[in-house]
């Protein structure tokens, strides 16, 4: 391998303009940018949302525009190494606070990116997806998958706020990122995460198992806070105490492109992760978290999201002696297995 490879300027500028004529472009000036060596450079840079500072400006879009004319009132987490146009925290993840106030209505639509929620503050609201009326608790986690209807609606009395994480940078790259808007869905009895409310056993009405690709679609937190504690009772010696959110009938991961993840750091705990290829998103259900990508250290506090490149090693530290933390970790490392792209580095 050559270390320096030819320029374009290197080219008489009538070649380069004859080969622009024909729609030809010389592969080898460009050639170490698209395949550079041993390690990807990504655009993604490792960026802190303190939800504190958010909060006010979310708010503030409340007064500023009616649900209307947002249809989703949404501010997006943009990662500036993408360029804030681009509305994207990685190169597959797009991240947003949305906020829903009391009495507002979300009109129902299917897209093509798949989505999920994690509930971030207030009480009252729901999702209704596929038919399933979901309720939004705190640290509920609730999955729109690809073609699902969903739209969201608030009984409650003060402002309700949750963590969108799409697929969207991906699905919109492929060119394959579309909508379609429809009426209020009829409410259908039957909740997936009373159907699968204990792990090992599932549902089989005369011996026959579910046919549908999301048969759950609400993770409640206190159950999947629950398991954490459970994990962390029955075996004090486990480094990392986490869970992930699978579809109870395959156990493959609960949507196709991104995966989802809990973690539960004890308190005085120190966890170094290995450097992944994929990208990952940190945002704290309970507690708090000093997160160091790379060389930059974070400072996470209850409701705080950051993002880490892939290719890159994370240290969490829970600096509290006394509680323990609860993470929330959303990452595309579905999609590098399956396109045959996952790598972890040590
Ligand atoms: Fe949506």
């Amino acid at each position: 391998m050559t270390a320096e490879l030819g320029r374009l300027e290197d080219l008489p500028a009538d070649y380069r303009e004859a080969l622009s004529h024909q729609n030809l472009v010389p592969l080898w000036p460009s050639l170490r940018a698209v395949l550079p060596p041993e390690k990807p450079q990504p655009r993604t840079r490792a960026t802190h949302w303190s939800y504190e500072a958010l909060r006010p400006l979310l708010l503030k879009a409340g007064e500023l525009t009616p649900i209307e004319k947002a249809e989703r009132r949404v501010l997006v987490l943009a990662n500036p190494g993408h360029g804030h146009e681009k509305m994207q925290a990685s190169a597959a993840m797009y991240l947003g606070m949305q906020l829903l106030l009391p009495g507002e209505w979300a009109p129902s639509h299917r897209h093509t990116p798949n989505a999920v929620r994690m509930v971030v503050e207030g009480e009252g609201a729901w999702s209704t997806v596929d038919g399933e009326k979901c309720p939004m608790v705190r640290g509920d986690l609730i999955l729109t998958p690809t073609g699902l209807w969903h739209e969201h609606g608030h009984d409650g009395d003060a402002p309700v706020v949750w963590l969108d994480v799409l697929d969207l940078p991906l699905v919109y790259y492929m060119e394959a990122s579309y909508h379609v808007d429809g009426g209020r869905q009829a409410v259908q009895p039957g909740c997936g995460d009373r159907a699968y409310a204990r792990a090992g056993v599932v549902p089989t009405p005369v011996f026959d198992r579910s046919r549908k690709a999301y048969p759950m679609l609400r993770y409640p937190w206190a159950e999947v806070r629950a398991a954490l504690e459970s994990l962390a009772a029955d075996q004090p010696d486990l480094e990392a105490v986490q869970v992930t959110y699978v579809n109870p009938e395959t156990g493959g991961d609960a949507e196709n492109i991104l995966g989802f993840y809990a973690l539960m750091l004890r308190p005085g705990q120190k966890l170094k992760l290995p450097a992944r290829s994929p990208a990952s998103v940190f945002h704290v259900i309970e507690g708090s978290a000093q997160v160091t990508i790379g060389g930059q250290v974070f400072a996470l506090a209850e409701a705080d999201t950051c993002c880490a490149p892939g290719y890159t090693s994370v240290q969490l530290d829970n600096r509290s002696d006394s509680t323990p933390a609860f993470l929330f970790i959303a990452d595309e490392a579905p999609l590098h297995r399956k396109l045959g792209v996952f790598e972890i580095r040590g």
